[in-house]
């Protein structure tokens, strides 16, 4: 099916639209608490939406990510689409507009947990290569993508995501 959908910035008017897609898409509405935590803390930096006929049908979260106590970039999570309409690239289409997002905003990584198979396509690989763990033992599975590969890597330890993200732990 050709995209019906676009994808922009959350406003205000989306928020129990977005609600309503990640508490679905998981287990338990742990995921969309921790979306209007973030949000709450001001720490949801990047938000957008998939929307199709005025309707959220998807939605990625951005927050910072540190080491060291300096932010290296954003922590890419989480991605939700509605049931019904997966497999039509909406959740590729919110990574790609995400990484761009963080790429223009001049942020040094992206990392992500997550599942390979998915990510590698948008040029994500093990955070190993850059001598990143996360702190919930993630191993291949916590991956990143490097927007400035010119320069050299300049860390290496154990990336923390948001304080929101304490839940998890
Ligand atoms: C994962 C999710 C966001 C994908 O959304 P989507 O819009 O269907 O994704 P796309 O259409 O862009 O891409 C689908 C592709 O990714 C693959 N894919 C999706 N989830 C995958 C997984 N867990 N493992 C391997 N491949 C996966 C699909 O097989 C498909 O591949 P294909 O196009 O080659 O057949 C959606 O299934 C979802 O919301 N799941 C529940 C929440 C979740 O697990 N979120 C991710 C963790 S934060």
């Amino acid at each position: 099916m050709s995209s019906s959908f676009e994808i922009r910035s959350e406003c205000a008017e989306d928020i129990l639209g977005i609600r309503a897609v990640v508490a679905a898409s998981f287990p338990t509405d742990a995921e969309a608490r921790l979306v209007d935590t973030l949000r709450t803390a001001g720490d949801l930096s990047i938000s957008l939406v998939a929307v199709e006929a005025g309707r959220v049908i998807g939605h990625i979260g951005f927050s910072p990510v540190t080491l060291n106590a300096t932010v290296i970039g954003m922590g890419l999570a989480p991605v939700a689409v509605e049931e019904r309409s997966r497999r039509r690239g909406v959740a590729s289409r919110l990574v790609q507009a995400g990484v761009e997002h963080c790429r223009h905003l001049n942020h040094r990584y992206v990392v992500v947990l997550g599942v390979p198979a998915f990510y590698a396509k948008f040029g994500f690989r093990p955070a190993s290569v850059w001598g990143f763990r996360d702190e919930y033992g993630g191993g291949e599975a916590f991956q990143a993508i490097d927007l400035a590969p010119q320069e050299p890597p300049s860390w290496c330890g154990t990336v923390r995501y948001a304080p929101a993200f304490s839940m998890f732990s």
